[in-house]
């Protein structure tokens, strides 16, 4: 087992960072998205075995060195009779229940635990499990009344764990558009119940990262939430971030997407940056600040991840 990711994740010494995208399970990946032309995305999330396939190619072909689950973050609403679609043409389509209804977590969403344990024996690398943060998730549901945030907490913290049970190495917490709220919406609409998760993760032992956009922001509020990790977007350089993060716990990020996309030239200039900024620290996983663009040349993907491994052998990290 390449246990890179989890030993960065404690903050251990490793020989170089271990690198994966996020949204790194479909959208540009060729393979993807030709099983996306014969299959609807909801029969992709709901079949145990295609969503399985689906999470193992970014491994098999780029050689990433962790897993991250092939689901959404909105899959959740099904436990609220929320219908979920995502339309060929692009975006997604949240349909609400005629009449309101809930449903049980370990039901509804028993594909998802399935899917985790045909997994775990193809696996070589550490496998992530993830939800929404419920202010994120709620923003696309059209309510985010507290009753709404503090239900999906409930619901998310039984899907955590439930994932955790089947199987998963580590967890995180996609709250995308929390950062970007101004402070008092970011205090109650986001942070308590981004604490209700990680305590009730807590006694789980798994390790937590916490994503938000514009998280920079809110650095000693994410910090004083105590999770494993703290993942970044590009707003602000990640060695400085690294000074501003105690020494305790990881960091993840921060390549802007765009420079991703775009020409190898740049690219590698950056990546080499980032790299250099970051020799000899601890804590760090190599990742993208958002997720990958459907257009990105899958050769910059090769690329990247070949520089990033290439640090082990020319110098190692360890200092
Ligand atoms: O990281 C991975 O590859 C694992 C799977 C994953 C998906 N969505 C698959 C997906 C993860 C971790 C997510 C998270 C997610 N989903 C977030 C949080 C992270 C972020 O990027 O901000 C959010 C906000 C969503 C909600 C969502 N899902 C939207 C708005 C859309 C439609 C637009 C889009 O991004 O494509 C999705 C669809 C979605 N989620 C696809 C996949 C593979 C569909 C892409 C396709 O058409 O095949």
């Amino acid at each position: 087992m390449n246990d890179l990711l989890l030993r960065a994740l404690r903050c251990e010494e490793t020989l170089r960072p271990p690198v994966w995208f996020k949204r790194q399970a479909g959208r540009f990946l060729p393979s993807y998205q030709r099983l996306r032309r014969s299959h609807s995305l909801h029969h992709l999330f709901h079949t145990p075995s295609l969503a399985s396939e689906i999470t193992c190619l970014p491994c098999d072909e780029l050689g990433v060195d962790a897993a991250i689950l092939f689901s959404d973050i909105l899959v959740i609403a099904e436990v609220l009779g929320y219908h979920v679609d995502f339309p060929l043409s692009g975006g997604v389509k949240v349909t609400p229940p005629a009449i309101k209804q809930e449903g049980d977590v370990r039901d509804v969403l028993s594909y998802v635990f399935e899917t985790i344990r045909l997994l775990k024996p193809k696996l070589s690398v550490p496998l992530i499990g993830f939800c929404g943060g419920p202010y994120t998730v709620a923003t696309y549901l059209k309510d985010t009344t507290p009753q709404m945030l503090q239900k999906l907490t409930d619901l998310s913290i039984i899907y955590l764990k439930e994932q955790v049970l089947a199987g998963v190495d580590a967890i995180e917490i996609f709250d995308s558009w929390a950062g970007h709220l101004e402070r008092s919406d970011f205090e109650q609409k986001s942070l308590p119940y981004l604490q209700q998760m990680v305590e009730a993760l807590r006694p789980l032992q798994i390790p937590v990262i916490v994503f938000c956009r514009g998280s920079c922001r809110y650095i000693p509020e994410l910090v004083a939430l105590n999770p494993r990790a703290i993942s970044f977007d590009w707003e602000e350089p990640i060695d400085i971030l690294r000074q501003k993060v105690p020494p305790h716990l990881a960091i993840q990020g921060n390549l802007d997407p765009e420079i991703f996309a775009g020409p190898l030239e740049p690219l590698m200039e950056k990546v080499s940056q980032i790299l250099t900024s970051m020799k000899g620290k601890r804590g760090y996983i190599f990742n993208l600040g958002h997720g990958v663009l459907p257009r990105t040349p899958v050769e910059n993907a090769h690329a990247v991840i070949e520089i990033v491994k290439k640090i082990s052998v020319d110098s190692p990290l360890s200092t």
